[in-house]
């Protein structure tokens, strides 16, 4: 084993994803060595300041602040681009894979904006690009959509994609706590993004759609194509009434297609699960993935979302894929085969013509009447009521009131929700939900 080629791994970054490379490799690093039939070295690590004080130690001879060097550096033959962002990590990602190395990434905001070019430029310049971490954290779900499920066409994946969102739901639910008193905690395990907007805004559970669209079906979704919508403005009264219908709140990421119109349509918003639905009982951190595929059925994955472990047991699984690739010579795996191109044939499904169950939040005066305009509104735009609740608002003279719709369509709920929050009566912005029927 000792003749062969040690191969040599780049940390660019070494935070939360980084520091969990370094110390599992090197925890499992012989049996890795002795699976892949060579030697393994980490060559170099790659920081912006090199003051900062960090949990992991790592020997300092091997730590620079000069990332772009370790990504073209010659003895460097595995670059993991663990810094995050879409500017220096888009360069650095471009600069190694011209230089015809193997890069492993758990960037998922970057695969989603400039997914097409790096997948060009890594057949260009034959270097190669393996990001599991990118989405669902430990969970291989892309291993999973492009391997295990190769036979299949998807008609619909659904599921919850960050844990940052699922641990904060979960949290309110069980503390009766609005959001903003969890996000910190979130943050301090390492889970959310350097700007955690992007967990509680959507954007990065839309990153990781448009990436699954791509695996499922060849084309690239962005996220200006997609209904997204956040946590911010769900409260701990709106797990109370969910629960009293029966159902759970979970920020989910849908992607669909309609292979009779050859529509695709993606999407990610919090959604009212019916409780017994396994994904409505992922709760924490972890991520649950529901994929039906037209041979197997639907299938199902759970598994931690995000943190150090379960992100860095992804990125080990690509470095050792990149190890095996580089030792076997070139060629592609399967696990990095494009998906066919359909861009042609495939259309964006409107999404005013989506639909679904909805379930409208108000704040009303407690006055007489108040009821009868809103169910005035509704039925105006054919909007058909199936629940109501009202309960005692925290505010003096107010009362909350829920209504749930039998099935409905986004162009009627905008125009109803635009509507009713005009009406005087209404003291605060409406919040308007979507109730799923997924059954599994
Ligand atoms: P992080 O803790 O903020 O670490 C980022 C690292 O990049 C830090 O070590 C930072 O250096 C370094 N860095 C930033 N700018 C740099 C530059 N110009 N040159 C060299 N190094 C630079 O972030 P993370 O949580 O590990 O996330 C890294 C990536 O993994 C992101 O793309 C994220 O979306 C993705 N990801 C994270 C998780 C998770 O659970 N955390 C899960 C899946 C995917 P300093 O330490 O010196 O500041
Ligand atoms: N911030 C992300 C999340 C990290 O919470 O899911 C994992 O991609």
């Amino acid at each position: 084993m000792s003749k062969e080629k040690v191969i040599t791994i780049g940390l660019c970054g070494f935070g939360t994803v980084g520091q969990g490379v370094w110390k599992h490799l090197k925890r499992c690093r012989p049996d890795l060595e002795s699976r892949l039939g060579g030697p393994i070295k980490v060559g170099a690590i790659a920081v912006r300041d090199l003051k900062k004080k960090r949990e992991v130690k790592a020997p300092a001879r091997l730590i620079s602040a000069d990332a772009m060097a370790v990504a073209t550096d010659r003895k460097i033959d595995i670059v993991c681009e663990l810094i995050g962002g879409t500017t220096y990590a888009k360069k650095l990602t471009l600069a190694a894979l011209r230089a015809g190395k193997v890069v492993v990434s758990a960037n998922k905001a970057l695969i989603c904006d400039h997914g097409a070019e790096i997948f060009r430029t890594a057949r260009k310049h034959g270097g190669h690009f393996f990001f599991e971490a990118s989405v669902a954290g430990g969970i291989p779900i892309i291993k999973a959509l492009r391997e295990g499920l190769v036979a299949n066409k998807f008609p619909q994946i659904y599921g919850i994609l960050n844990g940052t969102c699922n641990f904060i739901l979960t949290k309110m639910e069980a503390l009766d706590a609005p959001y903003c008193d969890i996000l910190q905690d979130a943050k301090d395990m390492g889970y959310a993004e350097a700007d955690e907007a992007l967990d509680v805004q959507g954007w990065d559970t839309a990153h990781k759609a448009a990436i699954i669209c791509w695996l499922a079906h060849g084309v690239w979704i962005g996220s200006d194509k997609m209904i997204v919508e956040g946590i911010e403005k769900i409260t701990p009264q709106d797990f109370k009434n969910a629960s009293a219908l029966g159902y759970e709140i979970k920020l989910i990421a849908i992607i669909s297609r309609d292979f009779k119109k050859n529509e695709i349509c993606v999407r990610v918003h919090p959604t009212l699960l019916p409780a017994g639905n396994v994904v409505a009982n992922v709760n924490g951190v972890f991520n649950g993935v529901s994929i039906t595929g037209d041979v197997v059925g639907t299938t199902q994955y759970i598994g931690q979302g995000a943190g150090q472990d379960a992100t860095t047991s992804a990125v080990i699984g690509d470095i050792a894929d990149a190890v095996a690739l580089i030792r076997n010579g070139k060629g592609l795996h399967l696990s990095e085969v494009s998906p066919s191109e359909e861009k042609q044939v495939l259309k964006l499904a409107p999404l005013e013509n989506i639909r679904s169950c909805y379930y409208l939040r108000l704040t009303v005066r407690d006055q007489p009447g108040v009821l009868a305009k809103v169910t005035a509104v509704m039925a105006k735009h054919k909007v058909s009521i199936a629940s109501v609740i009202q309960t005692l608002s925290e505010s003096e003279g107010t009362a909350s009131l829920v209504l749930t719709t039998h099935e409905s369509d986004e162009k009627a709920m905008e125009a109803t929700l635009s509507q009713v929050s005009r009406l005087a009566a209404v003291v605060s912005k409406p919040l308007l939900l979507r109730i799923s029927d997924f059954t599994e």
